[in-house]
């Protein structure tokens, strides 16, 4: 099988004004942890807050190898200066990549200390811009568990459509959920830049 890996392909890093989006090493796993052992953190997230480092170190390889397998993508969120420059304190990529449909799925969550100062708007949007111009996508996928307005209210910001509730659509810490689906298409994401 022909994966990046195999390929000796470079993981891209992306940079903004603030961040860098770098690849995840394994020493990550303790900074990781520190967030999603914090149940705010994983509310809406498909498993509970981590009791274990092992938990969120089988967590980060399973980030990881999607790379390696040429699946995905996963990027560490660093700030670029003050105490905690380098210091993952959050994660966002693509998963659920078709490439014959040009299509994948977004996944994000950032530690709690860092919520509403824009820093995960400024990830997506270059994770996006990533996406539509090296990876080809057409559409960009997005499942939000009913309920995580934080969410859903984020993801229409950076100009992504409800298109419908899948109902009891995942088995999520123990129950049956439902989900919303928000997609952006390339045209869109080039006309919500320009407006
Ligand atoms: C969702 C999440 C990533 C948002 O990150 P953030 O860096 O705080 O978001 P931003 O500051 O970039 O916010 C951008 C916009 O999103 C919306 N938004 C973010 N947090 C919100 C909240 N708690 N309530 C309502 N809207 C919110 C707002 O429209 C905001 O724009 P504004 O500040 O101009 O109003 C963060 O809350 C998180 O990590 N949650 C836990 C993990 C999670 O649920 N991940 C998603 C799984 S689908």
């Amino acid at each position: 099988m022909v994966t990046f890996k195999s390929l000796n392909l470079e993981f891209p890093q992306l940079e903004t004004e603030r961040l860098l989006l770098r690849e995840l090493k394994s020493t990550d796993a303790e900074a990781m942890y520190r967030y999603l052992s914090d149940p705010e953190v994983t509310r809406y997230l498909a498993t509970p807050a981590h009791r274990s480092l092992k938990q969120t170190q089988d967590l980060l390889n399973f980030l990881v190898s999607l790379f390696e397998k040429g699946e995905g993508f996963r990027w560490g969120i660093t700030l670029k200066s003050g105490n905690a420059a380098g210091v993952i304190i959050g994660t966002c990529g693509y998963h659920a990549w078709a490439k014959d449909h040009f299509r994948a799925e977004i996944g994000y969550e950032l530690a709690r200390a860092y919520w509403g100062q824009g820093i995960m708007a400024e990830a997506i949007k270059t994770l996006l811009a990533f996406g539509f111009e090296h990876m080809a996508l057409h559409r960009v996928e997005a499942m939000v568990l009913v309920g995580n307005t934080a969410s859903a209210r984020f993801l229409e910001k950076l100009g992504f459509q409800q298109e419908a509730v899948l109902r009891d659509y995942e088995f999520v810490q123990g129950r049956f959920r439902d989900v919303l689906l928000f997609s952006l298409l390339s045209k869109n994401y080039a006309s919500h830049l320009t407006s």
